[in-house]
């Protein structure tokens, strides 16, 4: 950020180059012009003199030759100050005031002076130059002359010095240099305070700039060097206004953030871009106790979980390329906990990390593995006295007694309720052995159509006796599947059993249809019945769940056929779902299911 001179050094310079452009130029200017014009003036004094000496010796008595002109400009000389000269025209001095008449001969030759050769030429010749005899400047002026009686015709010269007018105007020069010299100091003293106000208003902005850069938030600046730099002042003030309510903020919802972390009762890893831990709260650290010496590894190096690894990466990746993909995934620990885990990416700008916070899962756990042992404990404790009332009941009614009374109808209902029970316990022992994992299941490749079949076969009698047509669409080549062949009966049956029993009595109408979708069989159970609205349709695979609670007219259920079909499909790695109306129609219930194929599941059936 060096940018050369300072803006003080520059505010000299410039103040300097003002000063001296505007003082010493104009006094530069007029000291010379004052000393030309006083030169000029000094010839011209000269010039008049001479003029006046010719006219004088033109007219004065006397001899009128060599000597009288000697003795005559000696004298002259003497009282005028100056020295003549009388130079013939050949150039020879013929008489001198500074020299006796026998020494002017060995004068030089005087024809080459400028002045000499200029009073030739024009009827008067001047010049000012430096005379070494004398040691100053001198004037010098000179004139043709036709000569004064018999004094031959000429050159009259005169010389006088200059030193007296220069040393005058050298004084004047002096007194100009020495008023000079003090306006310079006055304006530089000036200068100076001038720049030293202006640099420490500046100096002063600078200074709580860098304070509040610092970390002085609180400093504002209060003194403005001029009015330009109000507006920057304001903005400058205002800045860090705004700086600084911002840093509250962000300390306030960093606190925040904080007691979150440390009260939350799950456990959180936050990942950076990187995919690696940057930090972990307290709760981690108690499902994980070397949690702390997590920071910087990745999630496979803290939990040895290639799954949870898995999950990270694609999170992140998905953050990276800015979508938002949640996972879940399900973990179990050494100490043979349940954790279920959620990952979350953390938007922002510039991608900023992951989430990855543990839910302890084991108590729910828990309570749905005892839940699931009570229900089969108690069904199958219920089996043994139910047994022995539908046993009695239908010996009594085999007996070929005649009952009195309602009698025989009383032990009917008893029976048939001993059915209804006998099929729920039944299905209660299924589902719990199915969830528990601990019903037997084989995996093989099969044709879907057979079970269906078989399940609708077991169901004509019900479905002749509603009258509803019960119709089958397989693909010509079928592919397998790879299911167990009693549950996927199982499945057909309880799905068929529904739509029969909901379809309308004597004009029903129930079409299976299955489709290769990907690697994937997609079977549809089509009905034409009541449907379900929407906020039931998702429910109905609860255990227990049932729309219309027993409705006149149609077998009771128990509510548990859809939750069974849920499971195996869950254990085959499959899916169900429920739609009403069925797409296309204005009516009825869809139950679509899908099975992988047995080619797509090659690996699958090891896993399982
Ligand atoms: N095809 C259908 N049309 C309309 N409603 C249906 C249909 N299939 C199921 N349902 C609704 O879903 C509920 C749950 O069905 P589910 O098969 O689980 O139990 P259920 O048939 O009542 O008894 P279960 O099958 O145990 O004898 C049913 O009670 C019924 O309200
Ligand atoms: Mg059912």
């Amino acid at each position: 950020m060096n940018s050369g001179f300072s803006f003080r050094n520059r505010l000299v310079l410039a103040f300097w180059a003002v000063l001296f452009l505007a003082l010493l130029g104009p006094a530069l200017y007029f000291g010379h012009r004052i000393k030309s014009e006083v030169r000029e003036e000094a010839v011209q004094e000269v010039a008049r003199q001479l003029r006046a000496l010719d006219w004088t010796l033109g007219h004065a008595g006397g001899a009128r030759d060599l000597r009288w002109l000697d003795a005559t400009i000696k004298g002259l000389a003497a009282r005028l100050d100056m020295r003549i000269t009388y130079i013939a025209d050949g150039g020879q001095v013929l008489a001198d005031s500074a020299f006796s008449l026998d020494r002017v001969g060995e004068l030089e030759n005087h024809a080459a002076r400028p002045e000499v050769l200029e009073a030739r030429r024009a009827p008067m010749g001047a010049s000012l130059r430096y005379s070494a005899s004398v040691g100053g400047e001198l004037i010098y002026a000179a004139r043709s002359t036709s000569g004064y009686g018999r004094v031959p015709p000429g050159v009259l010269r005169i010389a006088k010095p200059f030193t007296r007018v220069t040393a005058l105007v050298d004084r004047a020069g002096g007194h100009l240099l020495a008023v000079l010299a003090a306006s310079f100091l006055v304006a530089a003293i000036l200068v100076a305070l001038v720049i030293k106000t202006m640099t420490d208003g500046v100096r002063g902005m600078v200074k709580v700039a860098m304070d509040i850069g610092e970390g002085g938030l609180d400093k504002r600046i209060t003194t403005v060097p001029g009015r330009e730099f109000a507006p920057l002042v304001k903005a400058f003030n205002g800045m860090a206004e705004r700086i600084q309510a911002n840093i509250a903020t962000i300390t306030r919802q960093k606190s925040e953030s904080e007691a979150i972390l440390n009260g939350m009762r799950a456990g959180v890893m936050v990942l950076n871009a990187e995919g690696r831990i940057v930090r972990t709260n307290p709760a981690l650290e108690e499902m994980f106790p070397a949690a702390p010496a997590y920071v910087g590894k990745t999630p496979l190096e803290a939990t040895l979980e290639p799954e949870l690894q898995q999950a990270c990466e694609e999170v992140l990746k998905n953050g990276q390329e800015g979508l938002f993909s949640q996972r879940r995934v399900q973990l179990r620990s050494d100490s043979d906990r349940h954790y279920e885990v959620s990952l979350v990416p953390v938007p922002g700008e510039g991608f900023a990390g992951a989430i990855v916070v543990f839910h302890d899962i084991s108590e729910i756990k828990r309570l749905a593995n005892v839940r699931r042992d009570f229900v089969a404990n108690v069904s199958h404790e219920l089996r043994t006295p139910l047994t022995s009332i539908k046993g009695y009941a239908e010996t009594m009614l085999d007996s070929g007694e005649q009952f009195s009374g309602n009698a025989r109808s009383f032990l009917e209902v008893i029976r048939k309720n001993a059915d209804h029970m006998d099929r729920m316990l039944d299905d209660l022992l299924q589902l719990s052995r199915i969830e528990s994992g601990k019903a037997r299941m084989s995996l093989e490749p099969m044709d879907a159509a057979n079970a269906f079949r078989s399940a609708e076969k077991g169901l004509a009698a019900l479905a002749a006796e509603r009258g509803v047509a019960v119709v089958g669409d397989f693909p010509a080549q079928r592919p397998k599947v790879l299911a167990d062949f009693d549950q996927l009966v199982q499945v057909f049956r309880n799905l068929l059993e529904n739509a029969v029993k909901y379809a309308p009595q004597g004009r029903g109408r129930v079409e299976v249809r299955a489709e290769v979708r990907g690697d994937e069989l997609v079977v549809a159970v089509d009905d034409n019945g009541p449907g379900i609205a929407p906020e039931h349709l998702d429910r109905v695979f609860e255990r227990f769940y049932r729309v219309d609670k027993g409705a006149r007219g149609r077998p009771a259920g128990t509510g548990l056929g859809l939750a069974i079909c849920r499971h195996i499909l869950k254990n085959h790695n499959g899916s169900i779902r429920a739609r009403s109306p069925v797409p296309g129609r204005d009516g009825g219930t869809r139950f679509e299911f899908s099975l992988p194929l047995a080619r797509a599941s090659a690996d699958q059936t090891k896993a399982t």
